[in-house]
């Protein structure tokens, strides 16, 4: 059904057609022969044909460990490991590759911020007669590290509210963002409202009281051009798996002078200049942060992701996202006792829609439309709080990546139809 038929054609679609023959995985079907309808991209996206071979060809023909060999291979696998931070450097155009940081994932680049800051020199250092600043619509990625660094610290914890439509409240910012914040960190796009938030006039903020600012880019990196230099940031944090890349590998970025004055967090191999039995020297950044054998063949493969979404063009994606969420926006609404959770209208909004189906509880909901070989996720998505904020347990959520289709969105909305009827 979706593979030969996207559906109704809408202004700025991407040929999905040619697109889904790189993902073998969207090919397969489920329950019996049902045709997949893969809409949990913003959990994990899936891989393209490029990257599954960037991985193969790495395991069979150069792998060794990095930096630390004087043979063949050692100076292969060195050179497509850095040559991957290259190719992130110039896709979020970093102004130096020794900016950017591989991690395992996005929550642990946000962890590293918070213990860089914690065990920080003046005028870094975040202590009880400082504040930490995050938001609501936070993943708990970016909500934990920050009450652990509070709870250690003695900082205060403060945060942004939400609007009823799901937007960050920032009609008190100078409250909120005071001389005493250290640090403001927040997500560019929600992973559940969609919600694009405004960051230059949270950086302007930030700015003018001499606050470090952390954006998590998560669900941004994938899905449209974020470029480090005009966020104006300090650092920025995402994962590598949401954009096809392989699991195992996240990216911190942070600015040249904040990397070398800040101390490491996790100590060990590599990350060092010297070391005897009772100190050691650390290496420059960005090796001073990647203690131990890195992730080398996940690298390897986001290099390849990001070759890959390059080569598509950001600005097409995101064009081809924004016709997708606008087109289910409007089918959606179609659906009786459907409410959105979020923003409702195709504007500063992401590829995620969440929503609640009449009193059906998600799970039910979840479980139905995987019935239907539907896949969409159900729960708090890992972000508790907004559903706190909005009365409810727990929400279901579409998200749409660059090989979605118009026929997807339609799948879905026959499948809630169904729901509705099973349940009465
Ligand atoms: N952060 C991922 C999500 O939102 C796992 O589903």
């Amino acid at each position: 059904m979706t593979q030969t038929h996207p559906g109704p054609v809408l202004p700025g679609l991407l040929d999905t057609e040619t697109i889904r023959k790189d993902f073998p995985i969207l090919h397969r079907t489920v329950h019996g022969g049902k045709p997949l309808v893969y809409l949990d991209n913003a959990a994990s996206s899936h891989k393209p044909r490029q990257v599954l071979d960037a991985l193969n060809d790495y395991y069979e023909q150069h792998h060794s460990n990095v930096h630390r060999g004087v043979h063949v291979l050692a100076e292969e696998a060195t050179a497509l490991y850095e040559g991957a931070r290259d190719k992130v450097a110039a896709f979020i155009n970093a102004p130096s590759r020794d900016e950017v940081i591989f991690t395992k994932n996005a929550s642990e680049s946000l962890n590293l911020v918070a213990n860089m800051l914690g065990w920080a020199d003046e005028p870094y250092r975040v202590d009880a007669r400082t504040e930490i600043v995050i938001t609501e619509m936070e993943h708990h990625s970016n909500i934990v590290p920050w009450q652990l660094l509070a709870q250690r610290t003695g900082a205060e914890l403060k945060w942004f509210g939400l609007t009823d439509d799901g937007r960050l409240d920032l009609s008190d910012i100078d409250r909120i963002i005071t001389e005493r914040t250290k640090v403001v960190s927040f997500v560019l796009v929600s992973n559940v409202l969609g919600t694009l938030n405004p960051v230059d006039r949270i950086v302007r903020r930030a700015q003018e009281v001499g606050a470090l600012v952390v954006i998590d880019a998560s669900q941004a990196a994938p899905h449209m051009r974020v470029d480090v230099q005009s966020l104006g940031a300090d650092f920025v944090a995402f994962t590598g798996h949401k954009m096809c890349g392989p699991t195992g590998i996240g990216v911190l970025w942070g600015r040249q002078e904040l990397l070398e004055d800040l101390p490491p967090f996790l100590g060990g191999g590599e990350m060092i200049e010297t070391v005897t039995m009772s100190s050691s020297t650390y290496a420059a950044a960005p090796y001073k942060f990647e203690a131990g054998t890195p992730p080398i063949a996940q690298a390897v493969g986001l290099g390849a992701a990001v070759d890959y979404l390059s080569g598509i063009g950001m600005e097409k994606i995101a064009a081809h996202e924004h016709a997708i969420t606008r087109y289910a926006l409007d089918r959606l609404a179609e659906v009786p006792d459907l409410r959105i959770i979020g923003p409702v209208t195709g504007e500063d909004r992401g590829a995620t829609i969440s929503f609640t189906l009449g009193d059906i509880h998600p799970h039910d909901v979840g479980q139905v439309l995987d019935e239907q070989g539907i896949a969409v996720r159900v729960g708090h998505h890992c972000a508790r709080p907004v559903c706190l904020r909005y009365g409810i347990p727990a929400t279901t959520r579409a998200s749409f990546y660059l090989y979605s289709t118009p026929a997807e969105v339609d799948a879905l909305v026959t499948g809630l139809e169904y729901v509705r009827r099973f349940f009465g």
